[in-house]
């Protein structure tokens, strides 16, 4: 009788903790959610990341639910009137809000981080970039979410969190093992990211030797494992800036926009190329992996194509189609000429949108960063938690198996006697 009892209490615990484990897998979690406006020069984004509240520190467990195209220019147009920058990010707040359980709101970590437009609006005249950010921060302050500020990104930033943003979504910084350990996937997986926005463009990743220049070398440490990464941005030779440059004859001259004279190290490694380049790229069908010979000819052909006869093969696109001869041959120049990719190191860029699922920006890893989300030190403790439930269940069911065996010999026995 006692044997007896004693394992059904065993088998009792193993099926409670069998549950507990089941429970935490299956039953939706709470989700939790964060807002990023991402400020351009050309127009304003915002994404609304989700996240299950109890994975806070995993490694590609936030997801992209939405990205919503603000109406009108970049916010750095609104300097005549400035009120209308933080008006026109409405639209998409509401979007947004709609997403979001009514009790969450008020909870929900919202920022806006400007770039290159921005930054040369401020260049120009600080006093009219100072009323923009007052009045997105008016704007947004009065909004029902939690909001943390607008502030400008450094060039600098805007690459390294683009660098989190790739990384985190592929899954390259942190793993799961099989046997049950978190560990660092080899460098080499990492992938390096090409940006290009409308004012600047960057280029971010882990050379193959030590970084000469220091000013162009960003830090961090993520999941136990410290980064090192190569990161500068151009500002100026984003696509709209180079195009009005192109237009107007200026290509060298302005002080805060030169290329030549800019330290890097030879590019090394996997990368991905979103954004403006990957844009252009779609419209010229040149995302598949062509070699550098056939995305050259490709962009060649196009150029020479009338324009009576390229407007009738792509109808209803006419908003950018002007632009694209143009910002592709600028893509092909940057990328041989300006950042030094080869026939040979041309196949390891691939042009994409997103990584699994979320858009390639800057803006999931500042957010990422900004809530601590990405902890320093390596997640121990969440895996040895469900490890040690794991262990505890294994146990339990063995002990269940040796009494009632234990119980039914003894039986044997008795019924023998
Ligand atoms: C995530 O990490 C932070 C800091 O490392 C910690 O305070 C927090 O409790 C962690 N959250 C979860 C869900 O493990
Ligand atoms: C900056 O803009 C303000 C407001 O539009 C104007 O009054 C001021 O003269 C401008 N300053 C410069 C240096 O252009
Ligand atoms: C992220 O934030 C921390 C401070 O919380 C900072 O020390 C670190 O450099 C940031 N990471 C990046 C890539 O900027």
């Amino acid at each position: 009788m006692a044997l007896l009892g004693a394992s059904g209490v065993a088998g009792l615990t193993a099926l409670i903790l069998l549950l507990v484990e089941a429970a935490s897998v299956l039953l939706p979690a709470d989700l939790k959610f964060g807002i990023v406006f991402d400020a351009g020069s050309s127009h304003t984004s915002l994404f609304l990341y989700q996240w299950p509240a109890d994975k806070e520190n995993g490694t590609g467990v936030v997801s992209q639910a939405l990205a919503c195209q603000v109406e009108g220019p970049g916010i750095s147009s609104y300097a005549s009137d400035p009120a209308q920058a933080g008006e026109s990010l409405q639209g998409c707040l509401e979007e947004a809000l709609v997403l979001i359980p009514e009790a969450q709101r008020r909870k929900t970590p919202t920022f806006l981080g400007a770039t290159a437009g921005m930054r040369l609006l401020r260049q120009k005249n600080s006093s009219q970039a100072r009323d923009i950010f007052a009045a997105v921060t008016q704007v947004l302050g009065r909004s029902p979410v939690d909001f943390w500020g607008a502030e400008l990104l450094a060039g600098q930033d805007e690459g390294a969190f683009g660098w989190i943003t790739v990384n985190y979504g592929l899954g390259m910084l942190v793993k799961y093992s099989f046997t049950g350990e978190w560990i660092r996937p080899p460098e080499e997986t990492l992938v390096g990211a090409l940006d290009m926005g409308g004012a600047s463009t960057q280029i971010t990743f882990v050379p193959g030797g030590p970084i000469s220049d220091k000013s162009t070398q960003a830090d961090f440490r993520l999941y136990g494992s410290d980064y090192s990464v190569y990161t500068h941005s151009y500002l100026c030779f984003g696509r709209d800036q180079m195009l009005s440059r192109l237009l107007i004859g200026l290509v060298q001259g302005q002080e805060d926009c030169a290329f030549d004279g800019v330290y890097q190290p030879p590019v090394r490694g996997q990368f991905y190329a979103f954004s403006n380049f990957y844009y252009t790229f779609h419209f010229l069908n040149l995302t598949s992996g062509q070699p550098l010979s056939t995305a050259n000819a490709t962009i060649w052909e196009f150029c020479q194509r009338s324009w009576k006869l390229v407007e009738a093969s792509y109808p209803g696109q006419d908003r950018w189609l002007r632009d694209y001869c143009a910002s592709g041959l600028y893509i092909l120049t940057l990328l041989r000429d300006g950042y030094g990719f080869s026939e040979e190191t041309w196949p390891t860029i691939q042009f994409r949108k997103q990584a699994d699922g979320i858009d390639i920006g800057w803006t999931l890893g500042y957010m990422l960063n900004l809530t601590g989300m990405i902890p320093a030190e390596a997640p121990a403790q969440w895996r040895a938690q469900s490890h040690s439930i794991w262990v505890a269940t294994v146990v339990f069911l063995v002990l269940t198996l040796v009494t009632v065996l234990g119980a039914a010999s003894v039986q044997l026995f008795w019924v023998q006697d």
